[in-house]
């Protein structure tokens, strides 16, 4: 188990190292969330929340695996990655295999209702709802059903704070929201709906519990 604390740019370098989804598909909202800002959300849940090292830490849709081999890499007893894309699975297992996290990942090719249980932490950077409407609450809401702590990421609501929509949905759920905390996402063009060569906006971290 990982006990010193470990360089976030150490962490950062790790995580750009894996390999990206060979074939993104845009209704799943399928971009993955850069080694910076994973960094960053790893970083304050290990170290602000201690929510990683010796956590059974769950990444709901966690694509090529940032999130879940992140939190191997900072410790966490069990981290464990569900998607409901076969590739991206596959991409995450190899991604384990390449950073020598395989013992300590798990990776499920699911819908993520089909998860039942209880975790320490849930880590997600969820579809966006931009192209699937509603995917984003369908995450937050089986997240504050399956974890004690979850760390989510949103798109910044209209007013350039955080969605009051959001607030209410997950205090309505019996969630206590610590902290939202700003950030930037910087993505490259990846889709053919990208007019840019990269896609800036911001988002917020939802740290909740339970
Ligand atoms: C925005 S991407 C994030 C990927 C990864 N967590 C990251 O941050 O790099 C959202 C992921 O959720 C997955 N996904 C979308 N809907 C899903 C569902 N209903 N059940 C499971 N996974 C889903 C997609 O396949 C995609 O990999």
């Amino acid at each position: 188990m990982q006990r010193r604390m470990v360089r976030k740019l150490t962490l950062e370098r790790l995580l750009d190292q894996l390999e990206p989804h060979p074939s993104p598909k845009p209704d799943l909202e399928q971009y993955t969330i850069p080694a910076n800002l994973a960094a960053e959300i790893l970083y304050l849940a290990a170290y602000t929340y201690n929510s990683i090292t010796g956590k059974t830490v769950l990444d709901l849709g966690c694509g090529t695996g940032r999130l879940a081999i992140g939190a191997a890499f900072l410790g966490a007893k069990q981290a464990i990655g569900v998607d409901i894309d076969v590739t991206a699975i596959q991409m995450a297992k190899k991604n384990s295999e390449k950073t020598r996290l395989k013992k300590k990942t798990q990776w499920i090719i699911t819908e993520i209702n089909a998860i039942k249980g209880n975790f320490d932490t849930v880590l997600q950077n969820p579809p966006f709802g931009v192209q699937a409407r509603k995917a984003d609450t369908k995450f937050l809401a089986k997240a504050l059903e399956l974890g004690k702590i979850v760390f989510s990421l949103h798109k910044r609501g209209v007013d350039n704070k955080p969605s009051p929509f959001l607030i209410k949905f997950i205090n309505a759920r019996g969630g206590t929201i610590k902290t939202v905390y700003p950030m930037k996402m910087v993505i490259p063009y990846m889709f053919k709906f990208h007019r840019k060569r990269k896609h800036e906006f911001l988002v917020d971290l939802y740290v909740i519990e339970k």
